[in-house]
Parts: structure tokens; sequence; C-alpha cells
């Protein structure tokens, strides 16, 4: 057998996945920094907006090897965080994990998920423009630390 291994399945995040995925997102210069508190709101069946937060995880091992959190303004959705270990990129995980989400999204009633990207991390922008992403627009100096401006892209749900 040669190539990249099969993507792992996708699944909903539980409680016992957060050590993991905080740490995964800690790791990450890209990655916006969130305090516990937000992370166990993301969870919060009872959180005003919803959100939806999926992890690709190993079966047997229950390896997790990225994530992606969503949030609910209908009729529109956002992509707050998505990411995947980086011996694991270009397995196809990221493309997964937007197709569950989008799916599920598609289900819960949204139209639309944007996001913003900064506009220096290129490998993000491609990644959504393959995907089927579009810039819709631009935000100037959205980011700090370091100060940056944001790429805005949106996918039609339905
Ligand atoms: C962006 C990210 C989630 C992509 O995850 P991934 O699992 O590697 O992506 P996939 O393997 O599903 O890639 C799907 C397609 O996107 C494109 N793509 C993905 N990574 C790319 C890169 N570094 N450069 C160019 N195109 C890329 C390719 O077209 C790819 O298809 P291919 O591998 O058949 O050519 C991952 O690079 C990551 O975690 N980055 C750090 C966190 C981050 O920047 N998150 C976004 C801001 S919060």
């Amino acid at each position: 057998m040669t190539g990249r291994p099969a993507p792992p399945p996708i699944r909903p995040m539980s409680a016992a996945d957060l050590p993991r995925v905080m740490e995964i997102a800690q790791s990450l210069e890209e990655a916006p920094e969130w305090p516990p508190a937000a992370w166990a709101a993301v969870l919060s069946r009872h959180a005003v907006p919803r959100r939806i937060a999926l992890v690709a995880a190993e079966p047997l091992s229950g390896i997790i090897a990225g994530f992606a959190v969503a949030i609910l303004v209908p009729p529109q959705s956002e992509l707050e965080l998505i990411a995947v270990v980086t011996r694991s990129r270009r397995r196809g995980i990221g493309r997964l994990l937007i197709a569950a989400l989008a799916s599920e999204l598609l289900a819960a009633g949204m139209q639309e998920l944007f996001l913003e990207v900064r506009v220096s991390n290129r490998a993000a922008r491609d990644f959504y423009r393959a995907l089927g992403f579009a810039e819709t627009g631009r935000r100037a100096r959205y980011y700090t630390d370091p100060e940056e401006d944001a790429v805005l892209m949106s996918l039609r749900l339905a």
C-alpha cells in the first residue's frame, strides 16, 4: 500500500476531548486563544448562540487529529476555528471536517458559513478556496498581536 492513510472519522466533540483539543489549539500560531470557560461554553447544550463542534479521531486509539467549531447565528453560521495537527495535514481531514460541519449546519437551517482568516495564512486561504469558499471582503487591522487585516470568506450552504 502506498499513499496517505485514510482520514479518521468525524464525530461530535465531547467533554473528554477538551483537554487534548485545547492543547492542540494552544500549540497553533494561527488559532485564536480561547480561555477554558469559552471552551466549556462550546459544549454547553444551553449556550445561546448554539455551536456545533466536531473532532476527527482515530477509532481505535481515540487520538484526535483535528477539530472544527462553528457558531450559529441564523440564517448564517461562522467558522470560529478549524485545525488539523501538523503531522496529519494534507490527508483530507480538514475537508472532511468542513463537509460534516456543512451538512449539520444545513440540517440546522443555516444558509451560509462565513469566516475571517489572516491575510498571511496562505495555507488556510488556499484550503478554504479549494473547498468552495469565496472571498467576500477584507477587514482592516482586524487582528492584533501581530496586527493584520482579515480576509472574509463565505460558503453557500443552501
Ligand atoms: C487549514 C487546515 C485546517 C487544512 O487541513 P488539512 O487537513 O491539511 O486539509 P486537507 O488535507 O483536507 O486539504 C484539502 C485541500 O485544501 C488545499 N490545501 C490544504 N492545505 C494546503 C496548503 N498548506 N497549501 C495549499 N493548499 C492547501 C488543497 O487543495 C487540499 O487538497 P489536496 O491535498 O488534495 O491538494 C490545516 O492546514 C491547519 O490546521 N492549519 C493551521 C490552523 C489554521 O490555520 N486554521 C485556520 C484558521 S483558525
